[in-house]
């Protein structure tokens, strides 16, 4: 039995970038002896362990040959007599089939380290185009990539053009899509994986609403700015979908599968550009307005990410509006209902006599403007 570092460590420590997990393979050997030796079981597709001690994962050698379409149908076979070789063929890129044996030595078949010199994320064998959740992992490896100066191979952007053609984006779960997606959204060049989606043709089948000239190029410099800022996932993601019409972006959200938080940011962003856009002056009617359906008044914390969203997804001539937003929050924010209730006012009459104050205070914090 031998036993081997695999995958995104063997890369992270040739990039000089920090590890995080650790991996590893383990040849000639069966899951009687794994877990006589200690190990414990984990996952009951692959024969995949937990080190008692230090709970790394060491799986036993395997190949897996696709049998149906999209994610699922893969056949898994593993058993002493598969190679470590024959595990790294089976990998996404070269970059990823590297492995290290335990006295250090690097074991390199497919070449990732000459990739990692000519910084190329290239595939290791046409098995890539088994899993159709490569395109996007390959984008997203060249979004965190990027400022190292990485691109991809242009016959691995050939293959994944081609996976694209013969429709196997179209098997990909919502999930899974989602998961790259928000991966992909904190990366070091979050931009790069949506340009690499749209190289090969992948965009217009994952999020179409974003593959036309000046859309895409708002939604990548409203992303970047939320990437700049460190947005959250809800932030940098209503960022990207600012340029949607609000219809667009509450279908997609919803096909995506995109968390609740995700959805509702994405969804007030776009509903209030056109009124944000279209208010040429402080108007304490439309400022209201825009609080009202921000619901502030009970959704403080995402009124904060809205604002974060916006300052990314407006012109840089009509970011004061957003202070405009904040003077008439905090005009708006001194009117006491219970001032009102002790005046007499209840039920509907409340609601309104709270209104008409509140229009009142930001139209008099105009005047301080
Ligand atoms: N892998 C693959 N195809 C996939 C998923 C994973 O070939 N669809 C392989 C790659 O060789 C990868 C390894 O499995 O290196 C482990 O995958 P994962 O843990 O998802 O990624 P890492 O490469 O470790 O990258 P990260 O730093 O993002 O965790």
């Amino acid at each position: 039995m031998k036993t081997y570092l695999v995958g995104g460590a063997v890369r992270d420590e040739l990039l000089g970038l920090p590890v995080k997990d650790r991996d590893w393979v383990v040849t000639g050997a069966t899951p009687e002896e794994m877990r006589q030796r200690g190990f414990k079981q984990v996952g009951a597709d692959f024969p995949v362990f937990l080190h008692p001690d230090t709970r790394e994962e060491y799986a036993l050698a395997r190949t897996e040959r696709k049998q149906g379409r999209g994610y699922h149908g893969f056949t898994v076979y593993s058993a002493p007599d598969v190679t470590l070789e024959d595990d790294l063929k089976r990998r996404d890129l070269t970059i990823n089939a590297m492995a290290k044996t335990t006295h250090g030595e690097l074991v390199d078949p497919f070449g990732g380290r000459e990739d990692i010199q000519t910084l190329s994320l290239r595939h290791v064998s046409e098995a890539f185009a088994e899993d159709p959740l490569r395109i996007l992992r390959t984008a997203r490896f060249a979004a965190r990539l990027q400022p190292l100066g990485f691109t991809v191979a242009e016959p691995t952007m050939a293959l994944m053009r081609h996976m694209v053609k013969e429709g196997e984006v179209e098997h990909l779960v919502a999930e899974r899509v989602w998961q790259e997606i928000q991966r992909a959204l904190h990366e070091n060049e979050p931009g790069t994986f949506f340009e690499v989606l749209r190289d090969c043709g992948a965009l217009t089948r994952i999020v179409p609403e974003l593959d036309g000239g000046d859309t895409f190029s708002a939604a990548l410099s409203a992303l970047r700015c939320a990437h700049h800022n460190e947005g959250e996932t809800s932030t940098r993601f209503a960022a990207l979908v600012s340029p949607l019409t609000p219809a667009e972006a509450r279908s997609r959200t919803k096909k995506l599968k995109a968390p609740n938080d995700c959805q509702d940011l994405a969804r007030l962003t776009t509903s209030l550009m056109p009124q944000i856009r279209t208010m040429t002056s402080y108007r304490a009617d439309t400022l209201l307005e825009v609080l009202d359906e921000a619901d502030v008044w009970r959704r403080a914390a995402r009124f904060t990410e809205l604002l974060k969203a916006l300052n990314c997804a407006l012109p840089d001539a009509e970011q004061i509006k957003l202070g405009w937003l904040e003077s008439a929050r905090h005009a708006a924010m001194s009117v006491q209902a219970k001032e009102l209730m002790a005046q007499g006012y209840k039920g509907k009459e409340l609601g309104q006599a709270i209104h008409k104050q509140r229009l009142q205070r930001i139209s008099e914090s105009q005047q301080r403007q």
